[in-house]
């Protein structure tokens, strides 16, 4: 496995995506990126960060999904290879609001970007961009962001954190994905933010609803149990969680 370190560079993402369209780079081979200069988010948002101060990084999984369909089964898995290296070094409160912000409390401390590659020959690689705030302490404008520092009160090794999520990442190389989304989901339903309790959402220009996340269905959508009893299903664009 190759991480390649950088300075400076507009995006991980688009760098590795770039680097793989041009050639045959070995599975898991890793960019990091001390400061990005247009870092981007889910959704078209940009991703921020204090220079040097937290681990921005993306890996290429080759082959990862057999199609497209299965996009959500990877979503699911490296969260839950993040959460399972964050819990490694003891970060408290560990869940992931749907569908892939990693949060310690009711903070945000990182986000996941994955973005899938076509090859000739129909094989799709995804590269996996990760943003995690390490040792950055403050986020004015920012009342939902945290940092690993926040939490813990203490300092960390970005290098050795990058190790550990890897290290959870290349688990990929001995499942099929297809065979474990059933497990996957467990896990991932088990470290779900507000699972099963009730929460104020709101679908865009609309008024505010409680509902329930009673689960997450196989393409990804948030499946919510009204008042009414009914069932509504959304994608990330169409709902707004308040916590
Ligand atoms: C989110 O909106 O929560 C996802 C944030 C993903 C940010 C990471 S930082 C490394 C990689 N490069 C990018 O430009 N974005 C991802």
């Amino acid at each position: 496995m190759k991480i390649i370190k950088l300075n400076a560079i507009d995006s991980t993402n688009d760098f590795l995506k770039e680097l793989a369209r041009d050639q045959d780079l070995d599975n898991f081979t890793a960019v990091r990126a001390l400061e990005q200069t247009k870092g981007r988010g889910q959704m078209g948002s940009s991703w921020l960060s204090e220079v040097g101060k937290n681990l921005t990084f993306s890996v290429l999984i080759k082959n990862s999904l057999s199609s497209i369909d299965t996009v959500f089964i990877l979503n699911m898995f490296v969260t839950n290879s993040i959460l399972e290296a964050l819990k490694k070094f003891d970060i408290p409160e560990l869940s992931v609001k749907w569908p892939n912000d990693i949060m310690s409390g009711k903070k945000k401390i990182g986000g996941i970007l994955i973005e899938n590659l076509w090859h000739e020959g129909g094989s799709i690689s995804s590269v996996v961009g990760i943003g995690l705030n390490v040792n950055q302490t403050n986020f004015e404008g920012l009342p939902k962001a945290s940092s690993l520092k926040n939490c813990t009160s203490k300092d960390w090794d970005i290098d050795q954190i990058l190790l550990g999520i890897i290290d959870e990442l290349i688990k990929i190389e001995s499942l099929n994905l297809e065979h474990e989304a059933s497990s996957l989901k467990v896990i991932y339903l088990n470290s779900l933010f507000m699972y099963k309790k009730p929460s104020v959402f709101e679908e865009p220009l609309q008024q505010k609803f409680m509902g329930i996340i009673q689960d997450v269905s196989s393409d990804g959508l948030l499946e919510i149990l009204l008042e009414d009893d009914t069932v509504k299903h959304y994608n990330i664009k169409e709902i707004i969680h308040h916590y």
